[in-house]
């Protein structure tokens, strides 16, 4: 039938959707964010494997929910942080992935790992970085309340040998109000995080991105949001 040779011509044409790599560590909003983006198909990746280094945490059962192979590397089981992440690197090259997202991971790519996936590693940043750079979650956000600042936010960059001071791709700004605590300006910052990952993937996808002495060109203008 005309519309089935249609259907198979169309599937033949897709190029391969981008194979990405999601790194977690806890809670995995931001994987199930981009997950979600996928399924809506505004974004054109696929997740081909998720890896964590810690067991058990919620990051892992969503993947596992929609049979997207898992791994754990935990730091105990190997003789060195250099051995860990160079279990992580062959996980992600046997998965094909092309580029590497780090969504709430909380170790430091070993350098072999971030040179083996040059400009190809990103990672999201609750703070409109270079504020309040180093840290995990929730220490960012309750240095920017601390601090008094009005606009918060967070940022997605490429990861380099230097944490939190790779080339920054972009940014989404929230506002800080009166009445926040840590937790409710947590919570608005994730809800820009949510948007702007997978965002930046589908640039990256699309070939958008070019980065050129430590900046990076080819991003639309600044996202903020409420
Ligand atoms: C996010 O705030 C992210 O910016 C930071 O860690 C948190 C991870 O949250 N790097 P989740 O695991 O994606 O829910």
């Amino acid at each position: 039938m005309p519309a089935e040779r249609d259907a198979r011509t169309d599937t033949e044409a897709q190029p391969s959707p981008l194979a990405v790599g999601v790194l977690v560590s806890g809670r995995g909003s931001n994987l199930q964010a981009i997950l979600d983006a996928i399924d809506h198909g505004a974004l054109a990746a696929r997740v081909a494997v998720v890896v964590s280094n810690r067991p058990g945490v919620l990051a892992l059962t969503r993947a596992e929910q929609r049979n997207i192979p898992t791994a754990v590397h935990e730091r105990r089981d190997f003789s060195s942080r250099r051995a860990r992440d160079q279990a992580i690197l062959r996980t992600l090259q046997a998965h094909n992935v092309a580029l590497v997202v780090n969504a709430g991971y909380s170790a430091i790519l070993h350098r072999s790992v971030v040179a083996a996936y040059r400009d190809r590693i990103i990672n999201i940043h609750p703070s409109l970085l270079p504020a309040f750079a180093g840290g995990m979650a929730p220490k960012p956000q309750a240095d920017a309340l601390a601090a008094g600042v009005k606009i918060a936010g967070c940022t997605v960059h490429i990861v380099t040998e230097d944490v939190d001071a790779g080339p920054i791709i972009a940014q989404a700004a929230v506002p800080v109000l009166d009445e926040d605590t840590t937790e409710t300006l947590a919570a608005r910052i994730l809800a820009a995080e949510h948007r702007l990952l997978p965002a930046v993937i589908g640039w990256f996808a699309a070939g958008r991105l070019q980065v050129t002495a430590g900046r990076v060109l080819g991003v639309p203008p600044a996202v903020t949001g409420g």
